[in-house]
């Protein structure tokens, strides 16, 4: 499951700038869907088709390669292993590109190869009919506009920064003519989905939209994270007073220390999941719980809940309480519901704070939960420093070859061991 941002809207609204200083600051891939629409162009000029030939173009489609290259920050564009990143921008190109997107089998192909582009990633991807035809259900919809007149300044000065010389009139006439080929074919047309937030930057600067989009994502975000923990029996009042704490801890976190989330990929984006991390202080184990992409139980001794707010929020943010040292049989039905459940279940095998230092046993609850569900473990190390909290998150363990209803003893250890080697080895990164 991807996170995708789709802005859509008219040619030279700023999409291509705004959406790599978007992605650059959030940590998004971002893609620029008419580099494959140009790409295709391209290779049809150098064909010398006509943009009438249909069938000629669709064959075509299918005859070429197209790959987006980054190196160092930089985007370079190759068609057939050719470097093709200056020309897909030349006023040929531009002359024909909108005639060629008509083609319905080739925005059939063209939105398939740019799904296929985006699988795994969380991406800002920009377009025409992102948010209506490629992504229809992407987390966020955003139509990009601006006058024609203004976008053939911007499009001019651009222009004049690269060398290329080309009158406004022409530039505007291009621009014309592209939103009303864009916006009047048959299929896949260029128009703002229902559930798109416009945005007119006509009297904007770059950096005014840039940071309204980044606003728009950051809101979503934050939306959908506090949600993760709601279950459906859960009162108006608890939702309430967990997303405010949810909230106030997050920023007090992110005020106090930098938080560096490393590795995130490794979280199942659905399904149960075991989290086993170190054991670092009381006051920095929440970091998981709050930085986390997806909802993590934890287990915690009971004697934690002896104290009034702790027993308040480990209530609010479903926290399991264990008895120490004593076989546990309502801990141990929580936790198996929870992996039931398909949520995420966390353990701090350490037991108590800086554990493996103290050179106390690790306990191997979590390894009987892995053997016992065959759930994957993810371990996760968490670095302290003055003012930085950095939270490594490794690939899964995955023990379900091994599981069974009893665990014996050996594989329990084997996989504690294993897996406590992980978490330290994340802790070094
Ligand atoms: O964004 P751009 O100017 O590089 O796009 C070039 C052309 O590609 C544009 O005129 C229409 C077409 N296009 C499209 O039809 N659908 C997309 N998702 C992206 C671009």
């Amino acid at each position: 499951m991807s996170f995708i941002v789709a802005i859509d809207g008219p040619a030279g609204a700023g999409k291509g700038t705004i959406t790599k200083l978007v992605g650059k600051k959030l940590n998004l891939v971002n893609i620029d869907t008419g580099i494959t629409y140009r790409c295709l162009t391209l290779a049809v000029i150098e064909k010398g088709y006509s943009v009438d030939e249909k069938e000629k173009i669709v064959k075509l489609l299918d005859e070429i390669k197209i790959q987006i290259k980054r190196n160092n920050g930089e985007e370079k564009v190759f068609l057939n292993n050719v470097d093709v990143t200056k020309e897909i921008r030349m006023q040929k190109v531009n002359e024909f590109v909108s005639q060629v997107s008509v083609i319905p089998e080739v925005r059939y192909k063209m939105a398939e190869f740019q799904r296929k582009m985006a699988v795994g990633k969380n991406v800002i991807m920009e377009g025409r009919d992102i948010g209506t035809n490629v992504f229809p259900n992407a987390n966020i919809k955003i139509y990009l506009d601006a006058t024609p007149e203004e976008r053939a300044k911007r499009r001019m000065l651009q222009n004049e920064e690269k060398g290329i010389k080309t009158s406004y009139d022409e530039i505007l006439e291009n621009i014309i003519f592209r939103d009303n080929t864009d916006k009047t074919r048959k299929v896949s047309p260029l128009k703002m989905a229902e559930d798109a937030i416009y945005i007119d930057s006509t009297n904007m600067s770059i950096e005014q939209v840039v940071e309204k989009i980044i606003k728009i994502i950051e809101d979503v975000k934050l939306a959908n994270s506090s949600k993760k923990f709601d279950k459906p029996g859960d009162s108006w009042w608890k939702k309430t007073q967990r997303r405010v704490i949810w909230f106030l801890f997050r920023n007090f976190y992110k005020i106090v220390y930098r938080i560096e989330v490393n590795g995130e990929e490794n979280i199942p984006k659905e399904g149960a999941f075991i989290i086993c991390g170190n054991h670092v202080d009381f006051v920095k184990v929440p970091v998981i719980v709050l930085f986390c992409p997806r909802k993590v139980n934890f287990i915690a001794k009971a004697e934690l809940f002896k104290n009034p707010i702790l027993n308040w929020l480990g209530n609010l943010f479903d926290v399991i309480s264990v008895k120490r040292g004593k076989q546990d049989v309502d801990s141990m039905k929580r936790s198996l519901k929870v992996l039931a459940n398909n949520e995420g279940l966390g353990l701090f095998p350490e037991g108590t704070r800086h554990g493996l230092e103290k050179g106390v046993k690790v306990k191997n609850g979590a390894a009987f939960m892995a053997l016992r569900t065959g759930k994957k473990i993810v371990p996760v190390g968490v670095k302290v420093g003055r003012n930085k909290i950095v939270i490594n998150y490794g690939k899964p363990l995955d023990y379900s070859e091994y599981k069974s209803k009893n665990p014996e003893k050996e594989v329990l250890e084997k996989v504690t061991t294993e897996m406590m080697n992980n978490i330290v080895e994340l802790t070094k990164i």
